[in-house]
């Protein structure tokens, strides 16, 4: 018997691919120009058993309605709200994705970004580089973290992760989410417009999707205020860009650190000129050691899928 057919929507850890490649016969969807993933699901889109991707790369209702065979879609990041779960699932399609691995990395991020942005650390590099500290002098004093409030979005793993960091900074945590959680004192928030009135920094921490799109709106970003920080780890589609963009730019927030935009790799313009942003191109689990963990977990999901045993991580 031939090798199990995979189609790679989107490519894990080099290591990890090496593995794939060993035990499978991988389709490079991913390499191919337009013409060339067609030539793929013309030739193999009747023998392909397993798919993998990565929120990056999603996973379309159309690709899967070409797959008749396909048993599971292994993704390569902890989000799924750019694959077709649901019609995934009808069909009876396997999906599995990979939480816990990248949850400490995302943290530190969402701490990076909260450091950088209220300290002002890229103006600050400027200043000596420009050799303004030589010209002008002491650089303007900017903010301390020190007691802020910050108020997370979605307190699941990775929004507790964080918590437990800001706490160690000596911030006072409160969170917002669908109901108060049992295993944690921090204060909780029904509403998401009141918490950002009463926070210094808002965080967002919950998955994208349908149910969270555009929740953080104009007016809670006008509730955070003049002096309120705007941190995104989770997804540009969490919140009004274009809002937020215009109170950046119109002092009616003070920064934003921002991993994650609403067209990645296309990042609105007037961010570009900014001084009060920290920008950085969707890479919070982007480490060596926390992507190849990520990818061992597909190939590990792919291996209990293909000998009958329970996968580590499904999704749904
Ligand atoms: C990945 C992520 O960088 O896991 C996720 O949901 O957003 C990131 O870890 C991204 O999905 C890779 O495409």
């Amino acid at each position: 018997m031939g090798k199990i057919e995979v189609l790679v929507v989107a490519p894990g850890y080099p290591t990890q691919m090496a593995v794939l490649a060993e035990r499978y016969q991988l389709h490079r969807y991913d390499l191919a120009d337009q013409a060339g993933k067609q030539q793929i699901i013309k030739a193999h889109g009747e023998a392909i058993r397993a798919v993998m991707t990565t929120g990056g790369g999603g996973f379309s209702e159309s690709l899967l309605d070409q797959l008749p065979k396909l048993e599971i879609v292994a993704c390569g990041s902890v989000g799924f709200d750019s694959i077709c779960v649901e019609k995934c699932i009808k069909r009876g399609v396997a999906v599995t994705n990979t939480p816990d691995v990248l949850t400490n990395d995302v943290a530190d991020m969402a701490l990076m970004l909260t450091l950088a942005t209220v300290r002002r650390l890229v103006p600050g590099m400027d200043w000596v580089r420009q050799r303004k500290w030589q010209q002008d002098g002491p650089i303007q004093l900017n903010t301390r973290i020190e007691g802020k409030r910050m108020g997370i979005i979605g307190l699941g793993r990775i929004g507790k992760a964080i918590a437990k960091r800001a706490e160690s900074f000596g911030m006072e945590i409160g969170y917002f989410g669908r109901r108060p959680q049992a295993d944690v004192s921090y204060p909780y928030f029904s509403n998401l417009k009141e918490m950002a009135n009463n926070v210094d920094i808002l965080v967002a921490a919950v998955p994208g999707g349908s149910e969270t799109q555009g929740m953080i709106t104009r007016e809670v970003l006008e509730a955070l205020g003049e002096h309120g920080y705007f941190i995104n780890i989770a997804r540009g589609s969490v919140v009004d860009e274009q809002a937020l963009v215009a109170l950046l730019e119109a002092g009616g927030i003070k920064g934003a650190g921002l991993d994650v935009f609403v067209d990645e790799p296309n990042v609105p313009e007037a961010l570009f000129t900014l001084d009060n942003v920290v920008l950085q191109p969707h890479c919070a689990s982007g480490t060596h050691e926390t992507r190849a963990a990520m990818a061992q977990l597909v190939v590990d999901n792919l291996a209990a899928h293909f000998s009958q045993k329970p996968l580590l991580t499904p999704v749904g």
